[in-house]
């Protein structure tokens, strides 16, 4: 099978649209490749998280991740900081990594710019740690986002500068698995085209029923259809997209008929939207809380995850130290 690596941001609390724009792939991709997924907490800190917060975001998206179904029996589920080779391959690849290259990614240029005190070595050779996280494995694809194009590119570049500097096969070059273009994009509440983290404008996995049916009744809509068969504005299309996504053909088509023939009641579309949601969301949302009660699990889930990371991480290392001219 085919390798596979993608790292996490640990940042906040899983909503639909991470759900439907990435989540759902990698419960795909799980099946049908050798998957190492990791929660990226060594690049969480080129923004200086505080101490007692690490363990915690950790632990949240692993409970969140796994209550979506990823599975440590079909993937390897791991905590980067667990996987030290990681770091040592990240120094080689330092050494054959350029100023001028690193200060021209994008990247970098947005984050230097977000925090002009704190332009630290670590922001700059984010893509060297990134490069290393996923050949570390020896990764063929790695699913992300399109803002992760140019960084991925880096990954090629190091990859193939190491193999020709040492005249080596050793790394594939990974391709980037867009996951933009096989989600479903997913609309904000608050009439805006995709949904972000801001308040009113998306709902969490972890969110309770009577907090979603709130959200949901309050979604920006418009004073109604003022033809038959007009065209959908953009709020009202967006209700349609998330009916597609979590309700039945027939509730979508009841609703579509009574949009066309101008008989529609938003108040009856959102209480039945919100409905679907919630019995979408239900198993997900029981099965975090079981995972979040139970931080002994979640441990012992990431030490099983590291191990099999490990084992992995050591085997290339273990190349790439021959290949330098390191002798054990
Ligand atoms: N840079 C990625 C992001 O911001 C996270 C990440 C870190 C990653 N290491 C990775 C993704 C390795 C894929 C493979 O989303």
């Amino acid at each position: 099978m085919e390798i596979v690596v993608s790292g996490i941001r640990p940042t906040g609390n899983l909503h639909l649209g991470n759900y439907f724009g990435a989540v759902k792939s990698f419960l795909q991709m799980q099946n049908e490749y050798n998957c190492y997924f990791f929660i990226a907490d060594w690049h969480s800190l080129t923004t200086r998280p505080k101490p007692e917060d690490i363990v915690k975001s950790t632990r949240t998206i692993l409970a969140e991740y796994l209550g979506c179904g990823m599975d440590p029996e079909k993937a390897v589920i791991y905590i980067q900081s667990d996987v030290k080779e990681i770091l040592e391959l990240y120094l080689y690849l330092n050494m054959n990594a350029y100023l001028g290259e690193l200060e021209r990614t994008v990247t970098f240029k947005e984050k230097a710019h977000k925090q002009p005190d704190n332009v630290n070595a670590g922001l700059l050779t984010y893509p060297t740690l990134m490069a290393a996280d996923i050949i570390i494995h020896k990764a063929v694809k790695v699913p992300v986002g399109k803002d992760q194009e140019q960084n991925m590119e880096m990954t090629r570049k190091f990859a193939h500068r190491f193999n020709t500097m040492y005249h080596t096969e050793l790394f594939p070059e990974p391709a980037s698995f867009s996951l933009s273009s096989k989600a479903v994009k997913i609309p904000g509440l608050d009439g805006s085209g995709k949904m972000g983290k801001s308040d009113g404008n998306c709902i969490y996995l972890y969110e309770d029923p009577a907090t979603i049916r709130k959200k949901v009744m309050k979604a920006v809509t418009d004073s109604g259809p003022v033809t038959s068969n007009s065209e959908k504005p953009e709020v009202i299309q967006n209700l349609f997209t998330f009916l597609e996504i979590v309700s039945t053909k027939d509730t979508y088509n009841y609703f579509n008929e009574k949009w066309d023939n101008g008989s529609i009641r938003y108040g009856e579309l959102k209480k039945q939207l919100a409905e679907d949601i919630i019995t979408f969301t239900s198993p997900i949302r029981e099965r975090i809380e079981e995972y979040s009660k139970n931080p002994d699990l979640l441990d012992k889930i990431a030490r099983q995850g590291a191990e099999k990371a490990r084992a992995s991480a050591a085997k290339t290392l273990k190349e790439v130290r021959q290949i330098i001219g390191f002798r054990s």
